[in-house]
C-alpha cells in the first residue's frame, strides 16, 4: 500500500466533515503527523510508507465522529477497514497499523517500534499547539527524548 492512495482516500473522508473546525484540524493534523511519522521512521530504519499511513489514519475515528472519546480503540478497526477497502490484504501490515492506532495515546508505555513512531509523531505535532506549562509530564519527558534523538537543542 502506498501512502498517496491512503492520503487521497483520507482527504476525501476529511473533506466530508461538516464541522469546519474539525475538518481543518483533520486535514492539517493528519498530514503533519504523516510527515513527522515518515521522518521518524526514516531516522529509525523502519518502513516509511507504513509510518505515513499510520499518521493519515490515526485519528480518523475522532474526526469522523467529532469526538476524541475512545478514538484510539475505535480508530484501530476503522483504519483496518479503510485499508481493506483500498485493497490491502497483508495481515502483517494491517496488524501493524491496528496496533499503532490502538496504542497511540499510551504515552507512558513503550510499545513496538511503529507504535512508538506514531506516538512521537502525534506528540510532536500536538506539542506545537501547547505552551510548555500545558504539557503533561509524560508528554514533556517523551518530547525531550525525541528532540534529543533528532539533535534538536531546545529548552522545554
Ligand atoms: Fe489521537
Ligand atoms: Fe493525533
Amino acid at each position: 500500500m502506498d501512502r498517496m492512495r491512503v492520503m487521497h482516500f483520507a482527504d476525501r473522508l476529511f473533506n466530508q466533515i461538516d464541522e469546519p473546525v474539525w475538518r481543518i484540524r483533520a486535514i492539517s493534523h493528519s498530514h503533519a503527523v504523516a510527515a513527522l511519522a515518515a521522518l521518524l521512521a526514516r531516522r529509525r530504519g523502519l518502513n516509511v510508507e507504513l509510518a505515513a499511513i499510520c499518521g493519515y489514519l490515526h485519528d480518523l475515528a475522532a474526526f469522523e465522529r467529532c469526538s476524541y472519546e475512545e478514538h484510539a480503540f475505535l480508530g484501530a478497526e476503522r483504519a483496518v477497514e479503510v485499508l481493506r477497502e483500498l485493497g490491502e490484504t497483508d495481515e502483517k501490515i494491517l496488524a501493524c497499523v491496528r496496533s499503532a492506532v490502538l496504542r497511540h495515546d499510551d504515552l507512558d508505555k513503550t510499545d513496538g517500534q511503529m507504535d512508538e513512531v506514531l506516538k512521537d509523531a502525534d506528540l510532536l505535532d500536538n506539542a506545537q499547539m501547547k505552551a510548555r506549562k500545558d504539557l503533561r509530564p509524560v508528554e514533556a519527558e517523551r518530547l525531550q527524548r525525541v528532540y534529543i534523538e533528532l539533535g534538536i537543542r531546545q529548552e522545554l
